[in-house]
């Protein structure tokens, strides 16, 4: 498969080292050409990569209309995000892009009609569900133990100085992050988002623009309630890049540092004051294939092309996890709490 990056920037080169190196992708994939706005920044990136056969551009147009390729890699930032997709799926090209899939709800509503209109896979990089932990809970809270999920409830606590694109953005943590975290509550439970109420803020100290903090409480469709506070200007002590979760059950619950601590725990014995409780095994995978991160978003999409299915995160999924996002930015704008599904 013949591969157009769009975007050279400190991402794609996660992306071109999990083609180049990966199992799960080694010689499945061949990068012939780089766009990048930033000229410099595209030829030090097929430089870096051993790309010397790529062809490189500045304009997607250009490229589209001079290289055949079957797909785009979308590794820009979110605002450009669009034009991109848009123009890559006119031009009969599969597109995986980096997340957010756009920059507001109305743009990714289209692109996802967009890429089923043009029979074309328009799929979403939401690398973080494709990690062990969140595989593995996910696996276990579908096999019952812990009974019916009642919360979620989730603490994303990291003051990350990133410069660039994210300085100036508006709703930095919600669009840029929490879509993340709000994707993996998602796959976690099984449950999409019926309501959410959000207070989103730019506390004191912030060296972002907008909004590097917030606390949203969503209703979700199953009748469990995901909390999520979260704040990417916050110094001292950092949580985990993947939060730190625990998850309540009508049996017991499961806590997990977002790392290598997982613990899940049944209620035993008599219903006395403070019940007694056991731990129980949160069973490992039998298969790393869907847990190695950017490497296993990049292979389901290829196994989608082949096949003809939708990926797992494919744009139609993740209008759900957009519509998250939108729905707590609305929230926190009108200060009333938000019907997701009636609303998007
Ligand atoms: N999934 C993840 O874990 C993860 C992690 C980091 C970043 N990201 C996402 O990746 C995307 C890129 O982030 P980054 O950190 O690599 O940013 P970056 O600023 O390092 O790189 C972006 C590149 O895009 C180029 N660019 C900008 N506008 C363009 C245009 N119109 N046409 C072509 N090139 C253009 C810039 O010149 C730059 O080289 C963002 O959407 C971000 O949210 C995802």
């Amino acid at each position: 498969m013949r591969a157009l990056f769009v975007g050279c920037g400190a991402m794609a080169a996660a992306w071109a080292e999990a083609v180049h190196k990966n199992d799960l992708l080694v010689g499945r994939v061949k990068i012939v050409a780089l766009v990048d706005a930033n000229l410099a920044a595209a030829q030090a990136f097929a430089t870096a990569h051993g790309l010397t056969d790529a062809q490189i551009f500045t304009d997607i147009d250009d490229a589209l209309a001079n290289v055949e390729t079957d797909m785009v890699f979308d590794v820009t930032p979110p605002e450009v995000r669009a034009n991109i997709v848009r123009k890559s799926l006119k031009a009969g090209r599969h597109v995986l892009s980096e997340k957010p899939m756009a920059a507001n709800m109305d743009e990714a509503r289209e692109l996802a009609i967009l890429a089923q209109e043009s029979r074309r896979l328009f799929t979403v990089t939401q690398n973080r569900r494709y990690k062990p932990g969140v595989r593995r809970i996910g696996a276990f809270l579908d096999s019952g133990v812990l009974g019916d999920i009642t919360g979620i409830h989730a603490d994303f606590f990291i003051g990350a100085r990133f410069g660039g694109f994210r300085d100036q953005m508006d709703h930095v943590l919600l669009l840029d992050m929490a879509i993340h975290h709000f994707d993996a509550a998602r796959f976690m439970s099984g449950q999409d988002a019926a309501r959410v109420f959000c207070a989103e803020t730019n506390p004191q100290g912030s060296w972002y623009a907008h909004g590097a903090s917030a606390f949203a409480t969503f209703e979700m469709s199953g009748g469990s309630f995901f909390t999520y506070r979260g704040s990417w200007c916050a110094e001292g002590e950092r949580t985990s890049w993947d939060a730190a979760w625990r998850i309540t059950g009508t049996k017991g619950n499961l806590i997990w540092d977002g790392e290598d601590k997982l613990d899940a725990y049944i209620a035993d014995g008599d219903e006395t004051f403070l019940r007694d409780f056991k731990r129980v095994d949160v069973p490992e995978l039998s298969s790393d294939y869907q847990t190695q991160d950017h490497a296993s978003v990049l292979a389901a999409f290829l196994d989608a092309i082949a096949s003809g299915d939708r990926a797992e995160t494919d744009s139609v999924d993740n209008l759900h996890s957009m519509a998250m996002v939108f729905g707590a930015i609305q929230s926190a704008q009108t200060g009333k709490q938000i019907n997701i599904t009636q609303d998007f």
